[in-house]
């Protein structure tokens, strides 16, 4: 009997421990902090659409570092007919930098 709860112990505990992982993969180690802190990541996945399209998608438009920091702070809802207006987002230039190079880093 013993030996069975501690099987099942393991199975529990190595199942939360993989579900964490695949969600900590989502976003690589230095851009999920800003993901996290300025709420993006409520909206959007790295490739499947949630309540916004996914980071992949927006990549596919090519659009340049400095188009998508503007769109950041101004979004047009019109380049995403078929989903809600996205709420303009304060994030500093710096940090917005570097989630727009983030995103066109997808493939
Ligand atoms: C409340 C939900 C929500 C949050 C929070 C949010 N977005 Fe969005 N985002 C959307 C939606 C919906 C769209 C598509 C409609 C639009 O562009 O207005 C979108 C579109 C975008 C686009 C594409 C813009 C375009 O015109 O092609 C980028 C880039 C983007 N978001 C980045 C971000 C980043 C970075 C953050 C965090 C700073 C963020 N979003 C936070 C919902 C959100």
């Amino acid at each position: 009997m013993k030996n069975v709860s501690k099987l099942i112990l393991t199975f529990v505990f190595g199942t939360m421990a993989f579900s964490f992982q695949a969600k900590a993969e989502d976003f690589p180690a230095d851009i999920k902090p800003l993901m996290t802190k300025y709420t993006c990541f409520a909206c959007h996945k790295v490739d499947a659409r949630l309540v916004g399209p996914a980071y992949k998608d927006v990549a596919k438009k090519k659009y340049s570092v400095d188009k998508i920091v503007a769109l950041i702070a101004k979004p047009q809802p019109s380049n995403w007919p078929g989903y809600p207006p996205m709420a303009p987002m304060n994030v500093p230039k710096e940090d917005a930098v570097k989630l727009a190079k983030y995103i066109n880093s997808l493939k």
